[in-house]
């Protein structure tokens, strides 16, 4: 049983301010993972760690190398805050850097090593990866976001459990949660998903995890968008209960 679960850093993070960590969140956050953390890996996505950096060096546009590396080490600093709650929480957490192990091709995931993911959920430890600048073989180098690892990992881990976790109950439409959604529905809410409420978010906020997610469910793996910013949620998803959005294929 491998479990794939998705932080956002709208969650870990404001994403008002530059580099700031919710820390009270994170170490919740952290609880609650370690006491279901077996057989799961760990995504969290940059907030206000990432996204900035990537926006002032235009990195999507412009190969940088200045750029590059500030956009990792910030994202890394946050990893580092995430991993350590984990650990104090009881957790076996070791980080895992998109930047040294996958490859993109015009921003899609053209090669990422999955051998030691593998391993480690075998031997009981929690891969903590995380969105990341990475390199393309186009483009030189380009943002690699939580929300499209996750469904790399779901698809090459053949995962049971897809879960991620924002700031919202899930996809908003007229103001109410939608429970489903599918392929047929989806031009429907199309109108109302909209980018990032924070930071002008490169990675393209709820509108692309939807279309990210919907390619997932093509593929025949459902996926549930939660409030991970709510106590208790967690687990609640991860074990299958229907606590926001599933996005699944058209029956
Ligand atoms: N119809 C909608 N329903 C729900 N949220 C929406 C909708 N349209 C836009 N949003 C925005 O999308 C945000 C979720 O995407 P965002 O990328 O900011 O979060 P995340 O993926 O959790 O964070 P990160 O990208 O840093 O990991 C919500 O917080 C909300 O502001
Ligand atoms: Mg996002």
């Amino acid at each position: 049983m491998v479990g794939i679960l998705k932080i956002g850093g709208s969650v870990l993070t404001d994403k008002t301010k530059l580099e700031s960590p919710r820390m009270e969140a994170i170490e919740r956050i952290a609880a609650e993972v370690a006491s279901c953390s077996s057989g799961l890996v760990l995504v969290h996505g940059a907030g206000s760690f990432g996204h900035i950096h990537a926006d002032k060096y235009d990195l999507r546009e412009r190969f940088d190398p200045e750029g590059i590396l500030e956009t990792h080490r910030s994202v890394v600093r946050l990893n580092e805050i995430v991993v350590e709650a984990l650990g104090q929480a009881g957790a076996h957490p070791v980080p895992v850097h998109p930047l040294s192990c996958a490859l993109l091709q015009d921003g899609r995931i053209r090669d990422m090593n999955i051998g030691p993911l593998t391993e480690m959920i075998e031997r009981g430890l929690l891969p903590v990866l995380h969105g990341d600048v990475v390199m393309d073989r186009a483009r030189g180098a380009d943002i690699l976001s939580g929300d499209q690892i996750i469904t790399h990992l779901a698809r090459s881990l053949g995962a049971d459990v897809v879960a991620l976790g924002t700031r919202e109950d899930g996809v908003i439409y007229g103001g109410e949660v939608v429970s489903r959604v599918t392929r047929e529905n989806y031009h429907r809410i199309e109108p109302e998903l909209g980018g990032s409420r924070g930071v002008d978010d490169v990675t393209g906020g709820m509108r692309k995890k939807v279309m990210e997610l919907l390619d997932l469910a093509d593929d025949g793996i459902p996926s549930l968008i939660f409030n991970a910013g709510k106590k208790g949620m967690i687990e609640k998803a991860l074990e299958g209960e229907l606590v926001g959005t599933l996005v699944e294929g058209s029956s």
